[in-house]
């Protein structure tokens, strides 16, 4: 049976370690078909490494989201391995230590401006940078992290994801004409390098597993890995502008 992403030209951003969660999306998206190529940041090295552990051999070409040359560049770089692309993933997040389980009332503004550019900003200038490789029926997909309250530590991540969350609902509003669908992936608390960075995770990602009507394994990457792909896919043709939840039902509870 051929996969859900055969034939389809992605561009996935955000593998740092193989428990990145763009590195399993990656993975499932080979296995169902797609081809892959994969951006990096800084440690340009380290993510060939990773890379090499996908089933197919990707391409990585260097993106930094707040570095205009290299957005600018990119559509032409991303134009020598493929001729188009019908999927983007968005799977970068950061915020400097005083934003993340340090008092919320002290983190400095020019702080918040580094998370909330690198987190959420960035992600209408990768909708930017590769709108030129994009048509009708193309995808772009982003990873949040529920921003509709407020979280024990999160703190301003937590205000970053709300303006990622403002972003894709403004995407999704100008793209939209251009049969271009945008949406976020709401994961539950995964083990990653970037949960690892949050001090206080375990408050987090404790009781998740017990609270989820589903129940909820942060070890476990597929669950989020398989929506990515789905959302990514001809399969929700009519879906944008939205926050698809992959979080064992625990948004959906009060208490
Ligand atoms: N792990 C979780 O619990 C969880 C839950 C929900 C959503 N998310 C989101 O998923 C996404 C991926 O995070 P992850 O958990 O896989 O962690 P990760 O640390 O594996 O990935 C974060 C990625 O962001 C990249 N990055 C940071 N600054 C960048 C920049 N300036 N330019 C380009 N890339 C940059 C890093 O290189 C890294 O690859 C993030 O948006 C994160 O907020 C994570």
């Amino acid at each position: 049976m051929p996969g859900i992403l055969e034939g389809k030209r992605l561009l996935v951003t955000g593998i740092i370690t193989d428990a990145s969660l763009a590195f399993h999306a990656a993975k499932l998206a080979q296995e169902q078909g797609a081809t892959v190529i994969l951006t990096g940041f800084g440690r340009m090295s380290l993510v060939e490494r990773i890379a090499k552990r996908l089933p197919e051999p990707a391409p990585v070409l260097e993106l930094d989201v707040t570095n205009e040359e290299q957005l600018a560049s990119l559509a032409d770089r991303v134009r020598e391995h493929v001729d188009g692309l019908d999927g983007v993933l968005h799977s970068v997040g950061f915020a400097p230590q005083t934003c993340l389980g340090a008092p919320f009332l002290d983190a400095p503004s020019a702080d918040v401006s580094v998370a909330v550019d690198v987190s959420a900003f960035s992600f209408k200038s990768l909708a930017v940078a590769t709108l030129p490789l994009l048509s009708r029926g193309a995808s772009i997909v982003g990873m949040d992290f529920d921003a509709r309250v407020a979280w024990p530590a999160y703190n301003w991540m937590g205000v970053a994801k709300a303006a990622l969350e403002s972003v894709n609902r403004y995407l999704a509003r100008d793209l939209g004409p251009q049969g271009i669908r945008v949406n976020l992936v709401s994961a539950g608390p995964m083990k990653t390098m970037a949960a690892k960075s949050i001090p206080g995770f375990a408050d987090l990602e404790d009781g998740w597993n017990d609270r989820a009507p589903l129940g909820w394994d942060s070890s476990d990457p597929i669950p989020v890995a398989k929506t990515v792909c789905a959302v990514l896919s001809d399969w929700l043709p009519s879906t944008t502008g939205s926050m698809i939840m992959v979080d064992g039902g625990v948004h959906a509870l009060g208490i």
